[in-house]
């Protein structure tokens, strides 16, 4: 098999950070792309010089032109404004839906057969403007949430519980807004699960902050989270392009599943050659599945604002 192609569109703090570890990865050749000139170019010539030092790393190419892009079997967008403190991910709305789309039209037009996987906020209806701009078929064009929101929970679990991270599995639902739905229910440490192991009052906690994983980071640091977001996109196009049938949250079409009827929201799917391959239904209790309603509903109302945009 040819080598893989995988171009980051954006080359700020995620982009940069996700052509690197896809680059450490050896998942294929990498594209950086931007339009400020400089930027990627400057960015791709450091991490060609950290081969020097680190003789893993793969071949990242830094360059404002489009062309370059051509033929790529994943691009991941992550143009658009990061939050500053203050900042909900739906004030982003318009100024993000204009950048999605036109990036979109680019990869339309260089990279027809691609897998698009969305970064940018507000997350799941930058997913949707990719979808309608480009047109692909539903499994082709996902977005990273979830990854990130499951790593956020096992992180505050794996820091109570004092227990190894990787051996924490959730399960985490809807929008990528301050109403997502992580389900501890559906989640467990080594195969035990959490409820055996915290009391509820403490789950309670963990879910909440969790919810808030993202601004908490922002009034930290002054703008949005760009490790853990930028290894969650990387490992989504690993699942792809390895076709590993890995099943984790992200963001994806649902139809019928979940009652959510036509909106792009998180739920947990299979990842595989065929990008979105299934979308795993869980057999939610009521509170959860009231809870996702909610959220999907935030994520509908936003989507018919967007429509108004593009
Ligand atoms: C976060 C941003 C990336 O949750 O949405 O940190």
């Amino acid at each position: 098999m040819s080598r893989a192609k995988i171009t980051v569109v954006g080359a700020g703090n995620v982009g940069a950070t996700a052509a690197q570890i896809a680059a450490s990865k050896g998942l294929g050749d990498v594209v950086l792309i931007d339009i400020v000139k400089g930027l990627p170019e400057g960015k791709a010539l450091d991490m060609a010089q950290l081969k020097g030092v680190n003789a893993s790393a793969g071949n990242v190419v830094g360059t404002t032109n489009w062309d370059a892009a051509a033929d790529s079997d994943i691009v991941i967008i992550t143009s658009g404004m990061p939050r500053k403190p203050g900042m909900s991910r739906d004030d982003l709305l318009a100024k993000n839906a204009g950048i999605v789309k036109s990036v979109t039209e680019q990869i339309v037009r260089t990279s027809p057969n691609s897998f698009i996987i969305v970064v940018c906020n507000p997350l799941d209806v930058m997913t949707y403007v990719a979808a309608k701009i480009s047109g692909f078929e539903k499994n082709r064009v996902m977005g990273m949430a979830g990854a990130l929101d499951s790593a956020r929970f096992a992180c505050f679990i794996a820091e109570d519980l004092g227990v190894d991270i990787a051996d924490i599995r959730g399960v985490l639902m809807g929008g990528h807004g301050d109403d997502m739905v992580p389900l501890p229910r559906f989640t467990s440490v080594a195969g035990i699960p959490l409820g055996e192991l915290m009391p509820q009052n403490r789950i309670d906690m963990h879910v909440e902050r969790a919810r808030k994983g993202g601004i908490e980071i922002v009034n930290l640091k002054g703008t949005s989270a760009y490790y853990a977001p930028a290894a969650g996109a990387v490992k989504m196009a690993e699942s792809i392009l390895h076709d590993s049938k890995t099943i984790m949250s992200c963001c994806a079409y649902c139809d019928g599943q979940y009652n959510v009827g036509g909106a792009f929201v998180g739920v947990p799917v299979m990842l595989g050659a065929n990008g979105v391959e299934k979308i795993i239904e869980l057999n939610l209790n009521e509170k959860e599945l009231s809870e996702l309603a909610v959220s999907a509903s935030h994520v509908k109302e936003l989507v018919s604002v967007v429509e108004t945009m593009l």
